[in-house]
């Protein structure tokens, strides 16, 4: 293995059959150590971005270099994730979007180009959760359901792709659930919708791989974010949800934010229609 490295321009490790390009360019500081971020330069797309996970995503990335767009439909929250990235230094916009609605996904890259340039990083973090049985679930619920989780996931990976490709690839990151492999009591239509994201991600992987789009999905378990509405710690359904969760604890955004890095950075060069579960080991017994 060779790596050649000083002034941060000539940095190439060789293993005999591949070579790191992805390394190339690194900046080194006066001691040596890495002072890039790890999605330095990449411009990414967080829908739902306002609160919860979305939010947490947003300032991770910033955090590590990229040039973030924030989306959602809650434009005061929105604004504040953006405003907040750019007291911190990063660069950041918000624009209203409802993922559900077509027209908007074409004005939210067209937005983002224009402001930035390109598209490298789509995450379509947006959901909402109804909780219901299949035999208490309305149409209204099921469409509402679909429209948001499932659709909203379809529309910003083909509205995104000519971006994507001009770009010469990018990074996909679809947030499906542990409730889009396995099954729960309750949650009928978000279960539904997460396992369609689930599988959109692979054949969207499939289709995507020879223009260099990565498109993987994350399956988080219980995170603390205000999805999870009245539900408190110790109720029941928290409580049964612990009982199997090895780590026993409810996870944190930002836990789910790192496993969302890694898939907007390089370092997952080799990662595509994969299905990353973070659960603190829920779905393991
Ligand atoms: N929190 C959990 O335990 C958990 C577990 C597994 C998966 N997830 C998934 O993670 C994602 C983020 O969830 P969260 O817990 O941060 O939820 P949250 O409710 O805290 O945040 C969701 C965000 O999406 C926005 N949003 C809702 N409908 C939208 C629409 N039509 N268009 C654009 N934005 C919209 C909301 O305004 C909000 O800012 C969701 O897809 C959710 O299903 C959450």
């Amino acid at each position: 293995m060779k790596a050649t490295n000083a002034s941060g321009t000539n940095t190439n490790i060789d293993f005999g059959c591949v070579s790191l390009r992805y390394w190339e360019g690194i900046e080194l500081n006066q001691a040596g150590e890495n002072i890039m971020g790890r999605v330095e330069g990449k411009v990414a797309i967080i829908t739902g971005g306002a609160m919860g996970m979305g939010e947490s995503h947003s300032l991770v990335l910033a955090r590590e270099g990229a040039k973030v767009v924030v989306t959602d439909i809650n434009t005061t929250a929105g604004e504040a994730t953006a405003q907040q990235i750019r007291d911190e230094g990063g660069e950041a916009v918000f624009i209203e979007h409802d993922v559900a609605i077509e027209e908007q996904w074409q004005s939210v890259i067209d937005q983002t180009v224009e402001a930035y340039g390109k598209v490298d990083i789509l995450v379509n973090n947006a959901g909402i959760v109804i909780f219901k049985s299949n035999e208490n679930t309305t149409v209204e619920i099921w469409d509402k359901t679909m429209a948001v989780n499932s659709t909203g996931v379809f529309l910003g990976c083909k509205t995104v792709f000519p971006a994507m490709e001009k770009a010469g690839g990018g990074s996909i990151i679809n947030i499906s659930s542990i409730y889009g492999i396995i099954g729960a009591s309750n949650t009928a239509a978000y279960q539904a919708s997460k396992g369609a994201v689930r599988m959109l991600t692979k054949s969207c992987a499939v289709d995507y791989g020879r223009y260099n789009i990565r498109v993987n999905s994350i399956h988080p378990g219980v995170i603390r974010t205000p999805i999870l509405g009245g539900l408190e710690e110790d109720s029941e359904a928290i409580k049964s949800v612990l009982g199997s969760t090895i780590l026993q604890r409810i996870g944190e955004p930002i836990e789910v934010s790192n496993a969302v890095l890694l898939l907007a950075s390089d370092e997952s060069s080799y990662m595509t229609g994969s299905e990353l579960v973070v659960d603190g080991g829920y779905t393991t017994v």
